[in-house]
C-alpha cells in the first residue's frame, strides 16, 4: 500500500527508468525526468517491456496499461513541485547531482523527502546542496531495481530519524527488503565489497586472464549469480568510470584498474548499453554472453 501519492524519480536511465516501474506497480503515481523526450520515450517503452513479461508469468495484479498510466513522464523539474518523495538516479557525478538537488530544493514542498541512489558518493556531501538535510537519505537499489529484493537505507550525519522511518515504510510499500546503514562512508556496504573485488577481476583481464575463465570462477564457486566481468557490463562500465573519477576528485589515490576502465569508456566500450564492454551484447536488452 502507498503510504502517500507521488514520487519523483530523476534519471531515467538504467535505474531510474526501473526505480519508477517498481514505484508504479506499488501504486504511486511517478514523476519520471530526464534531460531529453527520447530518454524518456526509450525509458517508457523499457518499463512496457518489462511489465509486460512480469504480466505473462502473473506476478501483475493490474494491467500494464494502469501501471504504464500512472508514470508522467517529463523534462520540467518544475512538474515535481508537489511529488512527496523524490529519488534521484542521475549520472554518478557529483556536481550534476548536486546541481539536480539545489534545483530541486526551491521546487519541491518543503516537507518533501530527497532520497539518492547513488552508488558511492558519500549521502552528507550531496545533502549539503540542499536546506534540507534532515529530509536527505541514500536510498541504493540494486539493478535491475524491478527484480531485486534488497535496498541499503543510507543514512547521512544529519539525516533525521523520521526520515529514516518513511524511507523504511516506503522500502517495504514498494515489496523491499532492506538494510540500513549508518556509515556514511564511499561505497557504503555493498559497493565497499564490489569495488575491490570488481577493482581485482578488471586487472585480471588486464593481465591476460580469460574473462569466461573470472566469471566461471565467479558464479560457480563463489555462488554468485553473474560473472564480475559480465555484471560490471550489466551495470555500465561509464558508472564504474564514474565512481573512480569520483573517488579520485576527493582525493583517493587513482585505482590501478582506473586505466582500463578509462580505455573502454572511451572506445564506446560502456557494456550491455552500448552492445560492447568486456562481452558483446546483440541487444541492449540483457540477455547472458555466450
Ligand atoms: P545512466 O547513465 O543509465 O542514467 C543516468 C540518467 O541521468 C541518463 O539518462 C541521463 O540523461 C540522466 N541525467 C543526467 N543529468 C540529468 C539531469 N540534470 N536531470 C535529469 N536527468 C539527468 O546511469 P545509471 O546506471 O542509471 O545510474 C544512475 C545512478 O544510479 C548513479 O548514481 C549510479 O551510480 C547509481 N546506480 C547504478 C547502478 C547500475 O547498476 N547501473 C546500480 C545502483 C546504483
Amino acid at each position: 500500500m502507498p503510504i502517500f501519492s507521488k514520487v519523483g524519480v530523476v534519471g531515467a536511465g538504467t535505474m531510474g527508468h526501473g526505480i519508477a516501474e517498481v514505484a508504479a506497480i506499488a501504486g504511486y503515481q511517478v514523476y519520471l525526468s530526464d534531460v531529453s523526450q527520447d530518454i524518456l520515450n526509450s525509458a517508457l517503452e523499457k518499463i512496457k517491456w518489462s511489465l509486460q513479461k512480469l504480466k505473462e508469468s502473473g506476478k501483475l495484479k493490474e494491467s500494464v496499461e494502469t501501471i504504464i498510466s500512472r508514470i508522467k513522464p517529463t523534462t520540467n523539474l518544475s512538474d515535481f513541485a508537489d511529488a512527496d518523495y523524490i529519488i534521484e538516479a542521475v549520472v554518478e557525478n557529483s556536481e550534476v547531482k548536486r546541481k539536480v538537488f539545489s534545483e530541486l530544493d526551491g521546487i519541491v514542498k518543503p516537507n518533501a523527502i530527497f532520497a539518492t541512489n547513488t552508488s558511492t558518493i558519500p549521502i552528507s556531501t550531496l545533502a549539503e546542496a540542499t536546506k534540507r538535510q534532515d529530509k536527505f537519505i541514500g536510498l541504493h537499489f540494486m539493478n535491475p531495481p524491478v527484480l531485486m529484493p534488497l535496498v541499503e537505507i543510507i543514512m547521512g550525519n544529519k539525516t533525521s530519524q523520521q526520515t529514516l522511518e518513511i524511507t523504511i515504510e516506503f522500502a517495504k510499500s514498494i515489496g523491499k527488503d532492506y538494510v540500513i546503514v549508518k556509515k556514511d562512508v564511499p561505497g557504503f556496504l555493498i559497493n565497499r565489497i564490489n569495488g575491490r573485488t570488481f577493482a581485482e577481476a578488471i586487472l585480471m583481464y588486464d593481465e591476460g586472464y580469460q574473462k569466461e575463465d573470472i566469471d566461471a570462477m565467479t558464479r560457480f564457486r563463489l555462488g554468485m549469480p553473474m560473472g564480475f566481468l559480465e555484471l560490471l557490463d550489466f551495470t555500465g562500465i561509464d558508472v564504474s568510470y564514474n565512481a573512480a573519477l569520483e573517488a579520485i576528485k576527493r582525493g583517493e589515490k587513482e585505482p590501478p584498474h582506473f586505466k582500463v576502465l578509462k580505455k573502454m569508456v572511451e572506445d564506446g566500450r560502456l557494456g550491455v548499453k552500448s552492445g560492447k564492454g568486456f562481452y558483446t551484447y546483440k541487444s541492449k536488452i540483457y540477455e547472458r554472453p555466450k
